[in-house]
């Protein structure tokens, strides 16, 4: 699958088949991930597979926007130490996330280009979470992954249109002349 195709036609799952995510695909994906960039290439990043069905159930509960059951949640966690060690204040506080978030993105584009749906979720008690995985103090859960085969189809969601966006040289001085598409 074209990049570009990937991009604009990715949905956000919250309905997913019981069928197993097959390892070499879920490797795939982890491997997109670890290939985001990140600032100072500090890769704070940490990938925790929750596969155990027991340890699903309780990543569910204590996840509100976690929807469907997933046979896969992969916790985007960044690893605070590591980034205030290489990046100080800046990688510790910011960068980490935004790291993740780049990962993450990579890895939802990974799954939709191998025929899997996946959702990003921030809605969870981070408390909970940390305690179902036993992360330790210095690692941070940024995000979940939800992945699975898709039992859904959904529409797009609408896009703001770009020239209420985009802007030329500076703020407020439009890029496109009308045209933009929703
Ligand atoms: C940072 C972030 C947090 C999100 N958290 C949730 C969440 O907790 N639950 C959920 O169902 N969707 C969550 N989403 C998915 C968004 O709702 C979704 O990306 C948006 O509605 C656009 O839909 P699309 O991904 O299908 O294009 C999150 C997305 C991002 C980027």
């Amino acid at each position: 699958m074209e990049v570009l195709e990937a991009i604009r036609s990715r949905r956000s799952i919250r309905r997913f088949k019981p069928d197993p995510v097959p390892e070499r695909l879920l490797l795939e994906i982890l491997d997109a991930g670890r290939w985001a960039p990140s600032g100072g290439n500090i890769q704070p990043w940490l990938f925790i597979v929750v596969k155990d069905s027991k340890t699903l159930k309780l990543v569910k509960m204590f996840s509100p926007g976690l929807f469907g059951d997933p046979p896969v949640v992969v916790a985007i966690c960044s690893d605070r130490k590591r980034a205030r060690e290489v990046g100080g204040k800046l990688a510790e506080e910011y960068l980490s996330i935004v790291d993740c978030a780049m990962a993450a993105q990579n890895m939802m584009l990974a799954a939709h280009a191998l025929g899997l749906g996946s959702c990003i979720i921030k809605s969870f008690s981070a408390q909970a979470i940390r305690k179902v995985l036993k992360l330790p103090d210095h690692v941070e859960p940024e995000l979940l992954l939800s992945l699975g085969y898709p039992d859904e189809q959904p529409q797009p969601p609408p896009r703001r249109p770009l020239e209420d966006i985009a802007f030329l040289d500076q703020y407020g001085e439009p890029l496109l002349k009308g045209g933009g598409e929703g």
